[in-house]
């Protein structure tokens, strides 16, 4: 499973890459105004760290709007991808632009037959959002697994990309279910390394080290 990081922090998204932990980025709106920046700027900067794919969501809603915001995101770098709504003027901009020869991530997906949809216009793409699924009691993990199953049914290409990721059970049950990418904060991506017994365990053995009374270095 390919890890996108959720996020246009580029200090978070540098140490990350450094790691080998980043296949690609997805920022939105919202992710934007966190960062306080400007969109073809941070977007820019990110696109010279992480090689992999980094989606830059249009904000226009009519679909002549969509595709000439999105040829502007596009030639920020090689590496955009058009973030598109699933709106009927998203799949359309979806179309046009995956047409053209670019990538597009086809976002806000929260049924089967929008996937199904985003396939059909020619998504690289489809983000189904998990945890907002999972805040209405809906069961986003289901979604996903629903999703894997008609895509692997008629072999489309567009890749199941999990977003809204708040756990690392979440990233867990991605993984299990053949989810291609999942992208998450970097908080819950960190979040992944911890376990109970890993801290109680070192915990015991820096407290045997000391009683050995040696040291390594
Ligand atoms: O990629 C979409 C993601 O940013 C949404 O996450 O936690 O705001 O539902 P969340």
């Amino acid at each position: 499973m390919k890890f996108f990081v959720d996020t246009a922090d580029v200090a978070a998204i540098a140490e990350l890459n450094d790691l080998g932990m980043v296949d690609g980025v997805t920022t939105n709106p919202s992710l934007i105004l966190k960062s306080g920046r400007d969109i073809i700027e941070v977007t820019k900067e990110i696109c010279s760290i992480v090689s992999g794919p980094v989606s830059a969501e249009v904000v226009a809603l009519t679909a002549d709007e969509m595709i000439a915001e999105g040829r502007k995101l596009a030639a920020i770098a090689p590496n955009i991808a058009v973030k598109v709504p699933l709106t009927w003027d998203g799949l359309k901009t979806c179309k046009v632009l995956s047409g053209e020869g670019f990538m597009v991530n086809v976002t806000l997906c929260f049924s089967t037959n929008q996937a199904l949809l985003a396939a059909k216009a020619g998504a690289t793409f489809i983000s189904p959002f998990v945890g907002r699924l999972d805040d209405i009691n809906l069961d986003g993990m289901e979604l996903i697994a629903d999703i894997r199953q008609v895509y692997d049914n008629y072999d489309f290409e567009t890749q199941i990309l999990a977003a809204s990721i708040r756990s690392a059970n979440h990233a867990s049950q991605c993984a299990l279910i053949g989810a291609d990418v999942m992208t998450a904060p970097p908080s819950v991506i960190k979040a992944m390394a911890n376990h109970i017994l890993t801290d109680k365990g070192l915990d015991q053995f820096m407290k045997d080290w000391a009683k050995t009374g040696q040291k390594i270095i």
